[in-house]
């Protein structure tokens, strides 16, 4: 296998300028829940990777749980179809949920899954993603943590992959046009 470095066009962000950020807003977390609890709900698979770097910048224990829902294909466009394949091991009724994201690109699915959250009772749902894209959504989205905006353009690495690939890449960035033929 070729390094996966040499298949991006651009670097966006730095494994170190994503951990920065990552410190920062767990830093925001750790403030706005201190003394109420919060679980962190991650969204299988992108989020894998800034679920376990955020969490790590915690400095009290916290909670985990996952979903997983289809949305995209194995292509770059997002279908709108969100179906769970994976459902919460945990009862979120009275707790204080946010969800932990790796990109917020149409947004249809955070909304689904936002909503869903929101009918089973909990005492709060609040978002937390890595990525947004603000010139691609769909729907609006009130999203309280934001890593970074950026362009409307294909990323991967970080947890983001394209056709399953580049997820473990530390860096975050676009492919060069070469890949894509
Ligand atoms: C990607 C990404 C987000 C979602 C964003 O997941 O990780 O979960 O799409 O797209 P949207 O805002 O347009 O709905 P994907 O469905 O590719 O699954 P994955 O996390 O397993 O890669
Ligand atoms: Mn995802
Ligand atoms: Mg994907």
């Amino acid at each position: 296998a070729s390094h996966m470095g040499d298949d991006l066009e651009k670097v966006l962000y730095t494994e170190q300028q994503i951990q920065d950020r990552l410190a920062e807003l767990g830093e925001q977390i750790w403030n706005d829940y201190e003394g109420k609890g919060v679980l962190l709900v991650g969204v299988l698979k992108g989020a894998v990777l800034v679920m376990a770097d955020l969490m790590r910048t915690l400095p009290g224990s916290v909670p985990m749980d996952w979903m997983a829902v289809s949305s995209y294909g194995s292509g770059t466009k997002s279908s709108g179809v969100v179906r769970i394949l994976k459902d919460l091991d945990t009862d979120i009724s009275g707790k204080h949920v946010l969800i932990v994201e790796d990109i917020i690109d149409s947004g249809l699915t955070l909304s689904w899954i936002r909503s869903n959250l929101e009918s089973r009772d909990p005492a709060s749902v609040e978002i937390c993603t890595l990525l947004r894209k603000p010139d691609a959504a769909k729907v609006e989205i009130d999203c309280k943590y934001v890593g970074f905006d950026i362009a409307n353009e294909f990323v991967v690495g970080y947890g983001l992959d394209f056709d399953e690939r580049y997820r473990n890449m530390r860096d975050i960035g676009t492919l060069a046009p070469h890949v894509y033929s």
